[in-house]
């Protein structure tokens, strides 16, 4: 029961988060509620930069992880570019002032509008993911400016958490594969505007083996060879995200060693680069969870507890609308109580409130808690807000940031008034 992520503690019996009670944040600012620890997220940062920074490799921080209009000025004020997927990260980048130029647009699917951005210089540079999309962009109207385009590849490397296979990329949606490469190159010749600047492969989530990352690397390096011998100058490879985080009190339970994976990956790239006689290219990489996913922590308070003879239900205020990756994913929390409860512990499944089974996991919490306590789950700051619903007219729940003087407010709990806004009376 004592695994936590850093920042979390049992003082006086009850669980602290960077210092703040978690029962007055829940008091404050109700339930559910995510807990956003500003202490953790920096921490993460430092690491990431330590491991980085030696190398050269620069860091973009993967919006789709979390992004709320504070959190990417936090984001921007740490020094990491951004990574948006839509219209609406981008939107909420400039809100928060981040300079386009530390912007890189992603996204498998492209609309026009967000297209039209990376042309209107909304963006310093846009990962093409597809040879449509990239048709589509150069038959666009030329901006005098032009956009800077990085081509995100099919390497054929697919990595899970614990395995990566070779795929020849068939089983992939996303990016260019080889055989398509001339066709992209003969597009981009087409429009002198669109400059071609690197490379992107991007292999998986939640990875905790370093050899996935350096396999990319070496593949993207080959890329970069067939690219500069059809007579494209690259100068940058993106090697995506996916970094691991330890979620789980399992002392055995693998985590990531970052420095290695970075170092791997970062010898990778040299090695292919100095056998086939290239420049060595600027490497980036662009990791969500690794750095919000153990910051965020959501408050439930328990509705009901339900005892049957071999299983006992423990339902909680929040859902599969405010976290969907146990149900989506079979994602695992690690759950604890917010006061520390005697008297031992015994198996329950977790379940939120919707109109479903919405299991959220089975997991040992105390005998003895009763309706109305609180619940805290672990690792829950990336992938669950930025992938929560309405699902049942729930309202999203707030973002609280501790850890940096007194709680802050990252975002407001949705009203019923924010829900009905859409709704027409037709
Ligand atoms: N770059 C690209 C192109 C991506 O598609 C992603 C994540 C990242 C970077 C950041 O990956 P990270 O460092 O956060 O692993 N919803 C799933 C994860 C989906 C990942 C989508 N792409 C989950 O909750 O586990």
């Amino acid at each position: 029961m004592s695994f936590f992520p850093p920042g979390h503690s049992y003082d006086d019996g009850v669980l602290h988060i960077s210092g703040e009670r978690a029962d007055q944040l829940a008091e404050t600012y109700g339930t559910p509620l995510l807990v956003l620890d500003l202490r953790e997220i920096d921490a993460s940062v430092a690491r990431l930069r330590a491991a980085c920074e030696p190398h050269g490799v620069r860091i973009s921080y993967a919006g789709k992880a979390l992004l709320v209009t504070a959190l990417a000025r936090r984001i921007d004020r740490l020094g990491l570019a951004l990574d948006v997927s839509s219209l609406g990260e981008l939107a909420t980048a400039e809100r928060a002032g981040v300079p386009p130029e530390r912007v890189t647009m992603h996204g498998a699917g492209k609309d026009a509008a967000e297209l039209q951005a990376a042309l209107d210089g909304r963006v310093g540079r846009i990962i093409v993911d597809g040879i449509d999309e990239l048709g589509r962009l150069a038959r666009m109207p030329a901006s005098k400016r032009g956009a800077d385009i990085i081509l995100r590849l099919n390497t054929g490397i697919e990595a899970h958490t614990h395995d990566f296979v070779r795929t020849a990329g068939d089983d992939s949606k996303f990016g260019i594969a080889p055989h398509e490469e001339a066709e992209a190159l003969r597009l981009l010749a087409s429009a002198p505007t669109l400059r071609l600047r690197g490379l992107h492969a991007h292999i998986g989530s939640q990875i905790y083996e370093a050899a996935p990352f350096a396999a990319n690397a070496q593949q993207l390096v080959a890329a970069m060879q067939r690219f500069t011998d059809a007579g494209a100058a690259i100068d940058t490879l993106i090697l995506g995200g996916g970094f691991g985080i330890a979620t789980h009190p399992n002392p055995t339970d693998e985590t990531l060693d970052l420095q290695a994976a970075i170092a791997g990956m970062v010898a990778s790239a040299r090695e292919a680069t100095s056998t086939l006689g290239l420049p060595m290219p600027s490497l980036e990489i662009e990791p969500g969870r690794y750095i919000v996913g153990n910051a965020g922590t959501s408050l439930y308070r328990v509705m009901a507890i339900k005892r049957y003879d071999r299983r006992t239900f423990v339902i909680v205020d929040g859902s599969m609308a405010d976290n969907p990756r146990p149900a989506l994913y079979g994602a695992k929390h690690h759950v604890v109580p917010v006061h520390e409860t005697p008297g031992g512990v015994h198996e329950v499944t977790l379940c939120g409130r919707s109109c479903e089974n919405d299991e959220l996991g089975d997991m040992l919490l105390p005998l003895r808690l009763k309706a109305g306590d609180l619940l805290a789950m672990c690792s829950a700051g990336a992938y669950t807000y930025s992938m929560a619903s309405n699902y049942n007219r729930f309202l999203r729940p707030p973002i609280v940031a501790v850890g940096d003087g007194p709680p802050q407010l990252y975002a407001r709990r949705e009203t019923i008034d924010d829900l009905l806004r859409c709704d027409v009376d037709a």
